[in-house]
């Protein structure tokens, strides 16, 4: 066979010399296919000798060798390739993606949880909507009281108003639970009011209850004290002033003593040394009567303060509506 010796030469060369995979399939096919010369050679093999036959044998051999030698050095140069030019240059600084946190009031929420919960307390949720026993009758409030005015209340309908404040998860969890009662409860709060630099329609307050044998003022003042502390810094103090509660008897108000001043007296505190606080006192036998306690066995204290106070107190905001704004400028930076 004269030929097959040039037609190998000539097929190798196409098949090395191939640059692209689709170049060494049209080699193949040119040289190696249906229609090629060697497969039309092969197909008449009845006329050829057996040497002729075994040349072209050793040709096609030859040649499908060399196409899947090339084929394997094509996928190795095309991955070098890649791997060239796709790599990452993992020392380039990245792109910094930004990043939420938590609102301010949330914040605080979760810190004031936090020091309860190290107290001992557990943590309750009540509902928003709340019916006027709960958010007043149980809470010894006559209807006659102004706080049930529909001027001053949130009114769902006549029996159902937007909780004025937390207290009512007082009566709620005594109701669900035996003495001892050691609970807070934290949550928005709502009141007709318009909004301006010390009020909002909606605020938030954290409620507290503590109900077992013996407790007294003593232990309300301690552990007033010691949420001061955690909120405000370990030097501060605390000092209480009687009030009226209907809930409680006796009442109190607590205040803890000025940092921005150290009690030297500067506006914040009004020249006073002293920063308002919210309200406490002594559970009334009038409240343990409403869910079933013995107010001869328990007694108790509760306290209610705005977490909005303790935010614009802490980090000296002047005005409440800034909470709800949402301007970033003010929410970044805390
Ligand atoms: N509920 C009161 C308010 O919203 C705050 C308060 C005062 C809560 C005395 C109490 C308390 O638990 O004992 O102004």
């Amino acid at each position: 066979m004269g030929w097959a010796t040039d037609y190998l030469a000539e097929a190798r060369a196409a098949i090395v010399g191939a640059a692209t995979e689709q170049e060494l399939e049209d080699a193949r096919v040119a040289y190696l296919g249906r229609r090629s010369r060697l497969t039309d050679a092969l197909r008449s093999a009845k006329e050829l000798s057996v040497e002729e036959r075994a040349e072209l044998n050793r040709t096609k051999a030859a040649l499908e060798e060399a196409a899947a030698g090339a084929r394997e050095q094509l996928r190795t140069r095309e991955l070098d390739r890649s791997l060239a030019e796709e790599q990452v240059d993992v020392t380039l600084p990245g792109d910094a993606v930004p990043r939420g946190h938590l609102h301010l009031i949330t914040q605080i929420r979760r810190q004031v949880e936090d020091v309860f919960i190290g107290l001992g307390y557990e943590i309750f949720d009540g509902p928003e909507v709340e019916d006027t026993y709960h958010n007043f009758t149980a809470l010894n409030t006559p209807d006659w009281h102004p706080s049930t005015s529909k001027n001053d209340t949130f009114y769902v309908d006549e029996d159902l108003v937007l909780r004025t404040h937390t207290s009512p998860g007082q009566i709620r969890f005594m109701e669900t639970h035996e003495p001892p009662v050691y609970m807070v409860s934290l949550g928005r709060t709502y009141r007709r009011d318009t909004p301006d630099p010390t009020r909002s329609p909606v605020f938030h307050q954290v409620e507290g209850l503590a109900v077992d044998r013996g407790i007294t003022l003593a232990d309300l003042k301690g552990t007033l004290m010691y949420l001061s502390r955690a909120l405000f810094g370990d030097d501060r103090d605390v000092r209480i002033r009687t009030s009226y509660f209907p809930f409680t008897e006796p009442s109190i108000e607590f205040d803890v003593s000025c940092f921005r001043c150290s009690q030297e007296g500067c506006p914040s505190c009004r020249y006073s040394g002293w920063l308002e606080m919210g309200g406490a006192g002594v559970v009334d036998p009038n409240v343990f009567g409403h869910v079933g306690y013995d107010a001869e066995e328990v007694s108790g204290f509760a306290f209610g303060l705005g977490l909005e106070r303790i935010a614009m107190l802490r980090h000296g905001i002047p005005d409440l509506r800034a909470f709800w704004e949402n301007d970033l400028r003010l929410l970044r930076q805390f």
